[in-house]
C-alpha cells in the first residue's frame, strides 16, 4: 500500500521491504494440513516455563526496586557477571561485554558502528537473511564467499578480499556463523576457523562471529569458538567479536542476547543503544542471570539437545528414504536446519509454489544468498518445530514433488 506520506519518508525507508521469509511464514501459518519446514522457531516444548515463571515472580518481589527502574544501556552488571562466568571469562572488564535485545540487536549495533553507505561486509554464502537485510538497511554491500562442508572457503575468501581491495572497496568486517549455520547447518571445522582468523588478521579485517546455535549440539565434538581461538592462540586477541543469544535455549520472546569483544567496539555500540533501545528489559536480564546462577542452564541445554536429536535424525532418514539421487543435503551435528541442493536446472521457488498447494513448505534458497552468489536450486528445511511424525510425512510429500520436478 502506498501511503500519502510516501514523499516524506526517508529515502532508506522508501526502499526498505518486509523480509520475504516473513511473507512465506504468513502464507503458510495456520493453513489446515500444512506441514511447514519454513520457520526458524524453536519448539515451544523446550521453553522452561515453570522455572522462568517462578523466577519472574521472585525477581520482581525481591529485586523489583532495582529491576523495574531504568537500567544501563550496556546491560545489567549482575547479568554480565553471570554470563562472563558461564563463558569462562570471569575476569573480563565489564566494558568488553554488552547485553542486547536478542542477538539481532547486537548485530545491528555492530553494523551501525562500522558501516557507512557503500562499505562492504563479507559473509558466508548462503547466510542468515535477518542479518543480510540489516546490513543492507545500514547501506552495506554484502559480498558472499561460498562454503564447502568445512565452512567458508579460505582460498575464495583471500581472492575476494584481493578483488574488493583492487576495486577500492572498503571491507569493514567478515560476518560468520560457524556453528550449525543458519541456513546450511554446516559447522566450520577447527582447522578452518584458524585459517580464517589468520586471513582476517593478515588483512586487518575484524570478524563478527554470530553464534546463537552454539549450545544446540546433538552429536560430535564441541569446537572452540572463533572468539576463544582468537583470544587464546593468536597475537590478535581482539579480532573476533561474538554475538550470542538466549533465543534458542530459553525462548526468543525473552529477547535477550549479548555481544563480547574489544572495548573500542563495544563502547560505540553502547552509544547507539543509548539512543535506540535505552536498555534491554531489566527484569528479563536478572531472571536469566538467576536462571544461570541457580545452575538450571546446563541441565536445560541437555534436555533441549535430547529433545531435538530425534527430530534431526528423523529428517535425515526421511530425506534418505524419499529424495531422488540427484538431490544432496547437509548432515548437521546440531542447530535447527538442513540445507538441500537440487540439480542446477530446478528452481526452488517454483517448487515452493507447488509444494505449498500440496501442504508442505520450506524456504527457497534464493533468500539466503548475497547478490553476487545468487542461485535458485536450493532450499532450507527446519526440523526443530515440526513433530517427528510430521517430519516423516512432510518429507515424503516433498520427496514426491521433487521427483516429479526432477523428471523421475
Ligand atoms: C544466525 C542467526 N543470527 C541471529 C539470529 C537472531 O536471533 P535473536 O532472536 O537472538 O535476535 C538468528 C535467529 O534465527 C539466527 O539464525
Amino acid at each position: 500500500m502506498k501511503s500519502p506520506l510516501n514523499n516524506l519518508y526517508a529515502a532508506q525507508t522508501r526502499e526498505m521491504k518486509h523480509s520475504f521469509v516473513r511473507l512465506i511464514l504468513k502464507l503458510t501459518k495456520g493453513v489446515e494440513g500444512m506441514i511447514s519446514f519454513a520457520g526458524g522457531m524453536p519448539s515451544p516444548d523446550t521453553f522452561p516455563r515453570e522455572i522462568i515463571a517462578g523466577l519472574f515472580q521472585e525477581v520482581i518481589l525481591k529485586e523489583g526496586h532495582d529491576v523495574l527502574q531504568y537500567g544501563s544501556s550496556e546491560g545489567d552488571p549482575v547479568c554480565k557477571q553471570v554470563i562472563k562466568s558461564y563463558e569462562e571469562v570471569p575476569d573480563w572488564p565489564d566494558e568488553k561485554i554488552m547485553i542486547t535485545v536478542g542477538s539481532t540487536n547486537g548485530i545491528y549495533f555492530y553494523t551501525r558502528t562500522f558501516i557507512d553507505p557503500g562499505d562492504v561486509i563479507i559473509s558466508e554464502s548462503p547466510t542468515f537473511p535477518g542479518s543480510l537485510v540489516a546490513f543492507e538497511a545500514c547501506g552495506a554491500e554484502v559480498v558472499g564467499v561460498p562454503m564447502d562442508s568445512g565452512g567458508i572457503d579460505p582460498d575464495r575468501l583471500v581472492e575476494t578480499i584481493g578483488t574488493l581491495r583492487k576495486e577500492g572497496k572498503r571491507i569493514k568486517f567478515i560476518y560468520l556463523i560457524p556453528e550449525f549455520q543458519n541456513p546450511s547447518g554446516i559447522t566450520t571445522s577447527r582447522q578452518r576457523r584458524e585459517a580464517v582468523i589468520a586471513i582476517a588478521s593478515e588483512h586487518a579485517i575484524p570478524i563478527l562471529e554470530d553464534s546463537p546455535y552454539r549450545e544446540l549440539r546433538y552429536t560430535g565434538e564441541r569446537i572452540m569458538s572463533m572468539w576463544e581461538i582468537a583470544r587464546t592462540q593468536f597475537d590478535d586477541p581482539a579480532l573476533v567479536t561474538i554475538a550470542k543469544s538466549f533465543s534458542k535455549i530459553l525462548g526468543p520472546g525473552l529477547r535477550l542476547g549479548f555481544i563480547a569483544g574489544r572495548e573500542d567496539i563495544i563502547i560505540p555500540m553502547v552509544k547507539w543503544a543509548e539512543k535506540v533501545t535505552v536498555s534491554p528489559d531489566c527484569t528479563t536480564q536478572r531472571v536469566v542471570a538467576r536462571f544461570i546462577e541457580k545452575e538450571h542452564l546446563n541441565a536445560h541445554i541437555r534436555f533441549i539437545c535430547d529433545y531435538y536429536r530425534p527430530k534431526l535424525e528423523a529428517m535425515l532418514s526421511a530425506l534418505e528414504a524419499h529424495m531422488p539421487d540427484s538431490v544432496t543435503w547437509t548432515r548437521p551435528e546440531g542447530g535447527m536446519f538442513v540445507w538441500v541442493d537440487l540439480p542446477e536446472s530446478l528452481d526452488a521457488e517454483a517448487l515452493f509454489e507447488t509444494a505449498r498447494k500440496k501442504g508442505v513448505a520450506f524456504i527457497p534458497g534464493n533468500n539466503f544468498f548475497p547478490k553476487n552468489t545468487y542461485r535458485k536450486n536450493a532450499f532450507r528445511l527446519n526440523f526443530s518445530y515440526p513433530s517427528v511424525e510430521d517430519i516423516h510425512t512432510g518429507i515424503e510429500r516433498l520427496g514426491s514433488i521433487v521427483k516429479t520436478f526432477a523428471g523421475r
